[in-house]
């Protein structure tokens, strides 16, 4: 089973500027998120990732960086990050920095002398091009819509860029461009750091020639991902870092890998690929998009039997060949318990439920900021509520196209990256606790119900039963280790499998909707000398073993000693 820290432990994800306000300003920072380690630490986290922190003109909250080895003056100073570090490794926990080396800030200094002329030293340290026909070089669509291209006047050409204009790619075919990564990430490593969340480093490689993508409507611009995703100039890049960087530390690697299914993984996270530990897959996100041409905005309601499907298949393609990274919820993704329980009539029962499930399959489980107290979506009833870069460019699209603001607010509200972004809800104070002055982006209205005080006093609460599913993985080597098997994978509502290491076995049942199906034992499993470790309930008295009914978003982990 190849045991490694990084399989036993389980991350919290940090979105500093939306965690704590330590001066009044509104924003979140490191003298902020150090305050609050002892509530992490009580909480039984192991890892701390946090979202990028390097100085940054903040067009995409950090994701653009004008320098990798400097502090965003809004969190704080190198010393405060030294102190964070210190503190965090004081309490035995261990901190993932969020590296983007795909692209950096257009402040970025080598940005800067890049524009400034053709012949300068650094020009090709980014992707620049001639137009073509009066318009850019190619047809490729931005993640945050438009061009990947924006004209440039200095020097007549175009840059490219994957996500905002903000946010020039570099080019990695370029040897001193690859070389000042690696010292950088080395100059992180040397100061003691445990790790690295690679931001969008699918995509460090693009197509040769970068020619046009297919375009069957004719659009001005098309999602043309297989152009820059993936590619297997991707595995070598990555496989020389490792050998001249990362193998030298005992550190934990994941990457950002949309548009790949497991047997694809594996090329990053396969045993023996001196690559990456383990990478974020997508495919779950996915089952809420209308059709796989739409991008994320346009959404169906998503199937239990495709969410079996697709998790089944990551489980049993990785089990002693890689090692899953299981998340529901991110910086970049609606809330949870919104977007796969219900937050309206369920939200604590349903909350406990996906908790079970991210905490009881094979991987490391991920919790993002404010999912263990249940904190939900946001509706603004105004754009200009709204801060993500992503976000404000969708409606600004869609309004120049003529698409009813209805409509748009309608798609804002549900897939919004601002629905995980609003401040952590701490008290029931102004603001929730998280800053004494105004906060950058309004609070979420439901924050007197949902804080962190009211949790800690509930011993019911939804952060209890996080607490509780983190004790339970470090005294169960069979959470972490054991074998994955799916059973009635052709049930409707209810999610249930088995989990297996020598002589246990870990039975999970979890309904995953609001009515009250009855789960039937299959065959070869008997509850008769199970032990209930964990459920979202009160056990039933005198119920019948072989017939299980099941209450709304009931979940339930039994244990086995064979
Ligand atoms: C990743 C990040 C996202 C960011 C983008 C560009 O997808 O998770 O927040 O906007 O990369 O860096
Ligand atoms: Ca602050």
């Amino acid at each position: 089973m190849n045991p490694k820290w990084w399989k036993e432990s389980v991350v919290y994800q940090i979105y500093p500027i939306s965690f704590m306000d330590s001066n009044g300003d509104g924003i979140g920072d490191l003298r902020g998120i150090i305050s609050k380690l002892d509530y992490l630490k009580d909480l039984g986290v192991d890892v701390i990732w946090v979202c990028p922190i390097y100085k940054s003109p903040n067009h995409d909250n950090g994701y653009d960086i004008s320098d990798y080895c400097d502090i965003m003056k809004e969190f704080g100073t190198m010393e405060d990050f030294d102190l964070m570090l210190k503190e965090i490794h004081l309490r035995g926990m261990k901190l993932m920095m969020d590296l983007v080396l795909n692209h950096t800030s257009h402040e970025h200094p080598w940005f800067q002398e890049s524009r400034k002329s053709k012949d300068n030293p650094k020009r090709d340290f980014y992707i620049w091009r001639k137009g073509k026909n009066g318009g850019p070089p190619n047809n490729w669509e931005s993640y945050f819509s438009g061009s990947v291209w924006e004209y440039d006047e200095a020097t007549d050409e175009y840059y490219l860029h994957l996500y905002s204009k903000y946010q020039p790619d570099l080019n990695w075919e370029h040897p001193e461009v690859v070389a000042k990564l690696h010292d950088m990430v080395e100059w992180w490593l040397k100061k003691g750091v445990d790790g690295f969340r690679f931001d969008a480093i699918a995509h460090i490689v693009k197509q040769q020639g970068l020619p046009d993508a297919d375009n069957p409507h004719q659009t001005t611009t098309v999602r043309a991902y297989e152009m820059f995703s993936n590619l297997d100039d991707v595995h070598t890049l990555l496989q020389n870092l490792y050998d001249k960087v990362l193998y030298f530390y005992d550190i934990m690697t994941v990457g950002e890998t949309s548009g790949l299914g497991p047997e694809q993984a594996l090329d990053y996270v396969g045993d023996g690929r001196r690559e990456l530990n383990m990478t974020f897959q997508f495919e779950h996100m996915f089952l809420d998009a209308a059709s796989a041409g739409s991008g994320k905005w346009d959404t169906v309601p998503w199937n239990l039997i495709e969410l079996k499907k697709v998790m089944s298949n990551w489980q049993t393609v990785l089990h002693n060949r890689g090692w899953n990274a299981n998340y529901l919820c991110n910086h970049d993704q609606p809330r949870s318990v919104s977007r796969f329980g219900d937050d309206v009539t369920c939200r604590v029962p349903s909350a406990k439920m996906l908790a079970t499930f991210i905490h009881t399959l094979e991987g490391t489980p991920y919790i993002y900021q404010g999912e263990e107290i249940g904190m939900t979506n946001v509706a603004f009833d105004s754009i200009d509520e709204y801060r993500d870069v992503e976000t404000l460019n969708y409606y600004e699209e869609k309004r120049t196209s003529g698409v009813p603001e209805a409509e748009i607010m309608r798609a804002i509200h549900k897939k919004s990256r601002d629905n995980a972004r609003t401040p952590m809800q701490w008290d029931a104070t102004e603001h929730a606790g998280f800053t004494e002055g105004t906060p950058w982006i309004k609070v979420n209205s439901n924050y007197m119900e949902i804080n962190v005080v009211q949790a800690m006093k509930d011993p019911d609460s939804i952060y209890h039963y996080y607490k509780r599913l983190i004790q339970l993985r470090k005294k169960f080597k069979v959470i972490v280790y054991g074998e994955y098997r799916l059973l009635l994978p052709l049930h409707e509502e209810i999610y249930a499998y088995t989990r297996t290491l020598d002589n246990e076995v870990l039975l999970v049942i979890l309904n995953f909707f609001g009515k009250e199906p009855i789960f039937e034992m299959p065959e070869g499993l008997d509850l008769q000398g199970m032990e209930l470790l964990i459920s979202n309930y009160e056990p039933r008295k005198g119920e019948d073993l072989a017939r299980l009914k099941l209450r709304p978003f009931e979940a339930r982990v039994y244990l086995k000693k064979l």
